[in-house]
């Protein structure tokens, strides 16, 4: 077999065969298929898709790349969530403590930023000291420790992942529904997880820009799993403007730290009540929604879920000042608010614009490896279907220097659509797809 024969294959809309799928994973994952014929491969599966069959072998082959846990030897069932990416997504931040102040223990392996979204370890990065590199053997002790566990993919646990979703973020090959399917719930079986909640994001600031995407891509991610022997459920939400308010590393944890005291955006607060609960549905602790919810809920007022997040964080090593006074937190040099333009209605926001201005502001990659400012970002101080007037602060740059901080103003403003007539709010969820609707 040569590698260049199934590239060829898929430029030419072929089906390629489980043994060709094992044959190219395994050859870029040791090294003998390189980046420029992995990139040309992955290219031409964004351009020609993949059969329901062949995603699911990739999954596989992906997932068999390395060891795989099984987390039944040290916690009775743990749950898992993955968000497809977004912007503003500090999700996992929240739900993670909040779930596992629940008793339903969280193992988490979490990506870092991709093309215009943010990743889970960069922002927890932010804290000094907070390793994202934990072995699969503290992952496990860790895990039946405290029973929360947020870190990075280990190299072992589905290696061709890691290498594959580096290269995507720098080739044009992320918004891809077999390589999305395939690169999260590769990670999700090598990572053992019995239990995953998928929330798959839909709109413009999205991977999958439509509803009807995002819904192929949440049923043949839930269909997967079900094929792997673990129950898991989807949630389709929102995309088309940031999630809460922070966008950047460190605004992003000063946010999380917020909301676990009960003080978050709305929006915000809401979308992690709704995540943790089906988390706790799917793990066994609750019924229905409602009684999640209240679980949720009393965990975030009670403070355990905060004191939850700090034993997170003091386990892998981060220095909790930080995060007892996030004002210590990364910062950048420059803060400046930008005027709204005029007074009306915001009728849309391009979430994926904001994601793309945070990168060059410096919180997200231009290219595989480069560092980012984890002091950088953006604060969307108004949302869809708020009402502002001319001159009122609309949102609020961080900057490392002048001349990113009016690049991201000129380019801002573009993301913005205004309306003189009343513009309702998005709403937060657009569904939820569960095995039998596979
Ligand atoms: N998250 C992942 O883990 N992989 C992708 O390809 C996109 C989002």
């Amino acid at each position: 077999m040569r590698a260049v024969e199934i590239i060829e294959k898929k430029r030419d809309k072929q089906e390629l065969t489980q043994a060709e799928i094992n044959f190219f994973v395994e050859g870029f994952c040791h090294g003998e298929i390189p980046d420029y014929q992995a990139s040309a491969w992955a290219m031409a599966v964004l351009l020609n898709g993949m059969t329901p069959h062949e995603t699911t072998n990739l999954t596989l082959a992906m997932a068999n790349s390395g060891d795989q846990l099984d987390l039944s030897e040290v916690v009775p069932i743990a749950v898992d969530k993955h968000s497809t990416g977004g912007v503003g997504d500090k999700t996992t931040l929240v739900v993670a403590p909040v779930v596992a102040a629940c008793g339903l223990a969280v193992g988490k392996m979490s990506g870092r930023g991709l093309g215009f979204s943010g990743g889970t370890l960069d922002k927890m990065e932010s804290i000094p000291g907070y390793r994202t590199d934990l072995s699969t053997q503290e992952f496990m002790h860790q895990l039946a420790e405290i029973g929360i566990v947020l870190t990075g993919q280990t190299a072992d646990l589905a290696p061709a992942d890691g290498k594959l979703y580096a290269l995507r973020d720098v080739t044009g090959t992320v918004p891809s529904m077999p390589l999305i399917a395939s690169s999260v719930m590769s990670k999700k079986i090598a990572a053992g997880a019995q239990a995953i909640v998928l929330d798959v994001k839909l709109g413009n600031g999205a991977f999958m820009q439509t509803e009807q995407e995002a819904r192929k891509l949440a049923r043949r991610m839930v269909h997967i799993a079900t094929l792997a022997d673990r129950k898991a459920v989807a949630l389709l939400s929102d995309m088309n403007q940031p999630l809460g308010q922070a966008v950047g590393n460190a605004l992003e944890v000063k946010e999380a730290i917020q909301t676990l005291h009960g003080r978050g955006p709305q929006d915000f607060h809401e979308h992690c009540l709704v995540v943790s609960s089906h988390m706790l549905i799917l793990g066994g602790v609750v019924e229905n929604e409602e009684q999640g919810r209240q679980k949720a809920e009393n965990a975030l007022e009670t403070g355990q879920a905060w004191e939850m997040f700090k034993r997170l964080v003091a386990a892998q090593g981060g220095d909790l000042s930080y995060v007892e006074e996030p004002e210590r937190l990364p910062a950048a040099r420059l803060v400046e608010d930008q005027p709204a333009p005029r007074t009306a209605y915001i009728s849309a926001i391009n979430a994926r614009i904001v994601g793309e201005t945070a990168v060059v502001l410096g919180a997200g990659r231009e290219k595989k490896g480069d560092a980012i400012d984890h002091g950088v970002g953006i604060e969307v101080l108004h949302k869809v279907g708020e009402r502002v007037e001319k001159g009122q602060p609309l949102l609020r740059i961080h900057a490392r220097d002048r001349a990113s901080l009016e690049l991201a103003q000129e380019r801002l403003l573009k993301a913005y659509h205004w309306s003189e007539e009343a513009v309702e709010a998005l709403p937060l969820f657009y569904g939820v797809v569960k095995p039998e609707q596979t």
